[in-house]
C-alpha cells in the first residue's frame, strides 16, 4: 500500500507595516522583503498547501485606512503562493481595521474554512475579537467547531485546526483563547484534532496536552527569520508530523538587524521556564498519533 504524504508550509504573523519607527524586536521595516522573499522560497518548495497565522498587517503607528493599504499589500503579496493558502484573521486586523466584514473578505480571511487533502482535514477558524488583542470563539465559530468536528470524528479523519491565537499559554490573557483549556479538552482526540498550529506569540514552540501537539510559529519578522515547513506522513495506519524550520531570507544585513534588535528583547519569562518550549531554532519531531 502506498504511503500517504502531505506537505505544508507556516507562515508566521507577517506584520507588514510601512511605517519608518521601530518596533521593538519586530522588524516591521523589513517586512514587505521579508514576506517577498517567503512566498517566493515557499513557491520553489512544492508543497501542498500554505498555512497563514494571521496578523498580516502591523497597526501600530498607522491609521486604519493606512493599516487596510498594508494588509492588502500582505495580501497581494500572498496570492502570489503558488499552491492553495489559507489564512485565518489576527488581532492587528481585527483592532486596527475599520470594516472587518470587508477586510474578512478582500484579505480572503473567513471566519471558517475547510481543505482535505489527501485523507487530513485542514480546518481554519477566526479567534480574533473586534478591538482586542486576546482570542475567543464567537458563538458561530464554536458551533461551527462542534459541528464540523463532530461530523468527521467517527471518519478517524485526522484534522489539523488553524486558529491566530494560542488555546495552551497564558489562560485568560492576551495571548490564549478564552477558555482555551477548556476548548481543548473539548476538541481534542475525541473530535479528531491532532495538530494545532497558531501564531501571535512570536515564537516557535510546540507543546503535547491532552493528546493533541499545539505548534506556535514565529512572526516572519521576528528571529530566526523563518517558515515552518511540515511533513505529514501516514504509515503502519497512524500519521505522523515532522516539522522544520527554513530561512525566509539569507539577506545578511536584515540578520544582522535582527541579532542587534533580539539584544533588546523583554523575554516572557514564565514562556521561558516551561521546560517544554523550543527555543528559537526549535524543530520539533512528532508523532500526531
Ligand atoms: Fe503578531
Ligand atoms: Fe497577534
Amino acid at each position: 500500500m502506498s504511503e500517504r504524504v502531505i506537505r505544508f508550509a507556516v507562515l508566521g504573523d507577517l506584520h507588514l507595516n510601512r511605517t519608518t519607527e521601530r518596533r521593538g524586536e519586530l522588524l516591521v521595516d523589513y517586512s514587505e522583503e521579508l514576506t517577498a522573499s517567503a512566498v517566493e522560497r515557499v513557491n520553489r518548495e512544492g508543497v501542498d498547501l500554505v498555512l497563514q497565522v494571521g496578523d498580516i498587517a502591523d497597526g501600530n503607528f498607522r491609521t486604519p485606512a493606512e493599516t487596510m493599504l498594508d494588509a492588502l499589500d500582505a495580501r497581494r503579496l500572498l496570492d502570489k503562493l503558488a499552491p492553495p493558502s489559507m489564512t485565518v484573521m489576527g488581532n492587528h486586523e481585527s483592532i486596527y481595521l475599520d470594516d472587518l466584514d470587508t477586510a474578512k473578505r478582500v484579505l480572503k480571511m473567513p471566519d471558517t474554512a475547510v481543505t482535505e487533502l489527501d485523507g487530513v482535514r485542514f480546518v481554519a477558524v477566526n479567534s480574533s475579537v473586534p478591538g482586542e488583542s486576546k482570542g475567543a470563539f464567537s458563538p458561530a465559530v464554536a458551533a461551527f467547531l462542534e459541528n464540523e468536528l463532530a461530523s468527521h470524528a467517527d471518519r478517524g479523519v485526522p484534522t489539523v485546526l488553524l486558529l491566530h491565537h494560542s488555546w495552551n499559554l497564558d489562560e485568560g490573557g492576551r495571548y490564549s483563547v478564552e477558555n482555551g483549556v477548556e476548548w481543548r479538552a473539548r476538541l481534542g482526540r475525541s473530535k479528531g484534532v491532532q495538530l494545532v498550529l497558531h501564531g501571535h506569540v512570536h515564537r516557535n514552540m510546540a507543546t503535547h496536552q491532552d493528546g493533541v501537539l499545539t505548534v506556535a510559529t514565529t512572526a516572519l519578522v521576528c528571529k530566526p527569520l523563518c517558515y515552518r515547513l511540515v511533513t505529514l506522513r501516514e504509515g503502519s495506519g497512524r500519521w505522523r508530523a515532522t516539522s522544520e524550520l527554513r530561512p525566509a531570507t539569507d539577506d545578511p544585513q536584515i540578520h544582522r538587524v535582527a541579532d542587534e534588535r533580539m539584544a533588546t528583547m523583554n523575554l516572557d519569562k514564565r514562556w521561558k521556564e516551561r521546560p517544554e518550549d523550543g527555543d528559537f531554532d526549535l524543530p520539533c519531531r512528532s508523532d500526531i498519533d
